[in-house]
């Protein structure tokens, strides 16, 4: 066998390697849809819109808590600013709607803000706390996740589609019954489909189509894994501005370092 004939035997394969590994990929990945809805925080420049986040506050207590806990979210957090910012009244108001274990009490007791959401295990549904971190919306293409570029991580826009991508088919497998939605992998989810739309009324008149119903809860959940966002844009913002500036005052001060000695030279 001469180096030649190796040579393009291993192409070959490499070749047919490449093929099988990227009909994989689309087996994978090709049947999950992951629609990119415009969220007010995305870019350098977004934040968070505020009516939004009271909301998905909304949807989040009326509907997804029946199921859902977000333990790692501290009550009082609602009352920060760059969020959904109510007032220390407002949020403790809304503490009383949780009853929390007490272990010193050995009881039951309404939440206080200083608590945090309650842990919820009963339904065999994950926390929220982290899941718009936690999920990726954007893999392609190929699962080279180069669309994470241009459209972001795509957390909210995963848990959105997610929630509006029911097509109404059901299957029962092994005794529990499976829901088919287009957004998660693998087609086949165990929740069923929480949102219809017109679920909650909203206290700003805006429009509880499931659509936006979906969007504001993904605002909320996003929010609720980074409650920061809007702090860490401010400094990135500013760190950039202060290094356009001072790039400007080098450049500056180089020419003037080296004026005389250029002149001399010329
Ligand atoms: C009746 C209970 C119930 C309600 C209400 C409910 N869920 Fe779920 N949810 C579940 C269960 C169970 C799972 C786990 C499904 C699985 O693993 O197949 C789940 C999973 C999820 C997931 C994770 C999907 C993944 O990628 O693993 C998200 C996100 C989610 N729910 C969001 C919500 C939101 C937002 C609401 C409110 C609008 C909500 N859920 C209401 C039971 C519920």
């Amino acid at each position: 066998m001469n180096i030649k004939f190796l040579n393009r035997s291993l192409l070959k394969f490499s070749a047919a390697c490449a093929l099988v590994a990227n009909s994989a990929f689309a087996a994978g990945g090709g049947d999950q849809y992951v629609k990119d809805f415009d969220f007010s925080f995305e870019g350098p420049l977004g934040s968070f819109d505020q009516n939004q986040l009271q909301r998905g506050l909304k949807v989040y207590t009326e509907i997804c808590s029946a199921c859902h806990g977000l333990k790692y979210v501290p009550i009082r957090t609602l009352a920060d600013e760059g969020g959904l910012g109510y007032s220390e009244e407002q949020v403790r108001a809304y503490a009383e709607n949780y009853e929390i274990f007490d272990a010193e009490l050995d009881d039951y007791r309404p939440a206080r803000p200083t608590d945090h959401f309650p842990e919820i295990v009963d339904a065999g549904a994950p926390d929220l706390s982290l899941m718009a971190k936690a999920r990726a919306g954007f893999h392609g293409p190929m699962g080279t996740g180069i669309n994470q570029f241009v459209k972001g991580m795509g957390g909210a826009e995963y848990i959105a589609s997610l929630l509006a991508g029911y097509t109404g088919e059901e299957k029962e497998e092994f005794g529990t019954v499976f829901y088919e939605n287009t957004a998660y992998p693998g087609r086949w989810i165990a929740m069923a489909p929480p949102l219809y739309g017109e679920d909650v009324d909203f206290d700003d008149g805006h429009s509880n189509e499931l659509k936006y119903e979906a969007m504001d809860v993904a605002a909320f959940l996003t929010w609720a894994a980074e409650p920061k966002m809007m702090a860490r844009k401010h400094v990135g913002f500013r760190a950039v501005l202060f290094l356009i500036l001072l790039s400007a005052l080098l450049y500056a001060t180089n020419k003037t370092l080296w004026a005389p000695i250029k002149k001399r030279a010329a």
